[in-house]
């Protein structure tokens, strides 16, 4: 079957008691045995270490990015967090891209340090600079592409033949791109990581996480990590995320659809300094966007002329996006990256990874396209 009908139906089956075409919230502590030796037989013992609405959705997701499974988390960060605990020990290294979600970079600097790892932010957009940073003691490599918030591109396959050349995983955050648009594994990546909070869930509703591993064997350390240290997702959550993702591949068509136009018409407006896209011409790895992935996404950055002041004023007075942090959802955003997302990451590394203070970051939802240029005009026109 093809995305859009895996999407709706892949990880579920009617319920086998009534028939209800949605699967159960299984709201649900512990699981009854039959018998002492036919324990697990039903393939459930307790909540955190299982759970049928979460299992759901592991499948759906471990289906669209053809992975061999997926294992959900109570949150993006609790996936990566579990990714770093599976794969890391006290005395390695990792290497991450520069342009990374904030939160990542400081589980990395602020808590995973404290236990004797260390991390290297390198501009993984040159895979040399990845094939340079490799100690001894790397054992993984962490790209996310695009990367928060100034959407610099990663070669997913050049990365990916470098790990594997050293014989250690390559894990991809796919958040903003979402397996209907870039699928890491089929270009050489082992895991990938998500954010379901994001598009995979679509409607501001709910906070989740997923990690797909290409082999059952990695599968089983994540698994190992999740139930070990209790970072699950819940029923709930899992159940919200099952409806929603029934629909992205349709918010992620007329989203990116809208992104695109929302980016021309900001290159246009003589208040707007640079735009950041990848499906603009202008955008300086256009041909790798269009190679390693079949859409642009929905996050668009840009600069306007009198920086942080103006930049700030325009966020404040912006009608029908809302001012918050996340992205993803039907309802389009806003987002000061410097003082929002990546707040935690120190002036000097922002800098260096091409992250200013006058950058403005639009996450494109679902509202019609003329009237968010409508809103984007107005408080651009009203800039002095
Ligand atoms: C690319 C990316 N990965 C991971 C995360 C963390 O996800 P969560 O907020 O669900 O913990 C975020 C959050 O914004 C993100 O943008």
């Amino acid at each position: 079957m093809r995305f859009s009908s895996r999407q709706i139906h892949a990880g579920v089956t009617p319920d086998p008691v009534t028939g209800s075409i949605l699967t159960p919230i299984y709201q649900t502590t512990a699981y009854v045995q039959d018998s002492v030796d036919e324990y697990m037989a039903k393939g459930y013992s307790y909540s955190r270490s299982g759970n049928p609405t979460v299992r759901a959705l592991e499948l759906r997701i471990a289906d669209l990015e053809g992975g061999a499974d997926c294992t959900c988390y109570a949150t993006g960060m609790a996936a990566i967090n579990c990714v770093l605990t599976a794969f890391l020990n006290a005395g390695d290294h990792a290497v991450l891209s520069d342009v990374i979600y904030g939160g990542t970079y400081r589980l990395c600097n602020q808590i995973f340090a404290r236990f004797g790892v260390e991390f290297s932010f390198v501009d993984t957009s040159d895979a040399d600079n990845v094939r340079r940073s490799l100690r001894p003691n790397t054992k993984l490599i962490v790209t996310e592409t695009p990367g928060n918030p100034t959407l610099k591109l990663t070669d997913i396959r050049a990365v990916s033949d470098i790990a594997r050349a050293a014989g250690i995983p390559h894990a991809v955050d796919n958040t903003f791109l979402t397996p209907y648009f870039q699928r890491p594994l089929e270009l050489g990546a082992d895991l990938v990581i998500h954010s379901t909070t994001k598009y995979f869930d679509g409607h501001n509703a709910t906070v989740g996480g997923a990690v797909v591993a290409r082999t059952a064997e990695q599968d089983e350390a994540l698994r190992f990590v999740q139930n070990a240290s209790g970072i699950i997702m819940s029923p709930q959550v899992a159940w919200l995320t099952l409806q929603g993702s029934k629909t992205l591949s349709v918010r992620m068509d007329r989203q990116s659809e809208t992104a695109l136009r929302i980016a021309t018409f900001l290159t246009d407006h003589p208040a707007v300094e640079r735009v950041g896209y990848p499906g603009l011409k202008s955008f300086p790895q256009h041909e790798l966007a269009v190679s390693q992935a079949s859409g642009f996404g929905a996050m668009v950055w840009f600069e306007v002329a009198g920086g942080v002041r103006s930049g700030k004023a325009l966020m404040d007075s912006l009608e029908l996006w809302s001012l918050a942090e996340s992205l993803g959802s039907v309802e389009s955003l806003v987002t000061h990256p410097a003082s929002m997302t990546h707040s935690d990451v120190e002036p000097e590394q922002r800098a260096r990874a091409g992250i200013t203070d006058g950058l403005v970051r639009l996450s494109v939802g679902l509202e019609d396209a003329d009237d968010l240029i409508d809103a984007l005009r107005d408080a651009l026109d009203a800039l002095d």
